[in-house]
């Protein structure tokens, strides 16, 4: 059995209603009781965060080390574009983690294609939606 923490970034939490074209109409809470389903019944433990401040995640980040955590899966949101400090907490606790995004960041504007994360991560998913957390999971 996996331990499995999903990091939801700021603004995350106004899905369902926030730019649909982009993000889907599905709430996060929506997307985060399919993937705690599809967890369970493969016999992982899954467990989810939302913040919108860059010094709640980096905390999360550390806490997940100390409770053993064996992978994150991480939607940074716009912290995917600028955030050292969230990087560096992700090296230094050393969690293997995937990078997740519901709209296509590289069919978007250029700032968008920079990642922080990208080179760090095991893989990244991007562009399908809440599905990509489900893709991420699998
Ligand atoms: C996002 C893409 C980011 O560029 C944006 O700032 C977000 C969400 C996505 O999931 O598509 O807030 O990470």
């Amino acid at each position: 059995m996996a331990s499995i923490l999903v990091i939801n970034g700021p603004n995350l939490n106004l899905l369902g209603g926030r730019e649909p074209d982009q993000y889907g109409y599905r709430t996060l809470q929506e997307i985060m009781e399919e993937l705690d389903r599809f967890a369970g019944a493969c016999g992982h433990e899954l467990r989810h965060e939302q913040r919108n401040g860059e010094g709640a995640l980096v905390d999360i980040v550390h806490q997940a080390a100390v409770d053993g955590v064996d992978y994150i899966i991480i939607n940074p949101a716009g912290y995917t574009h600028t955030s050292v400090v969230l990087r560096d907490a992700l090296l230094a606790v050393g969690i293997p983690f995937v990078e997740v995004h519901l709209s296509a960041v590289h069919a978007r504007e250029e700032f968008r294609q920079k990642s922080y994360f990208s080179d760090i991560a095991l893989g990244v998913i991007s562009g399908f939606k809440g599905e990509s957390y489900m893709l991420a999971l699998q």
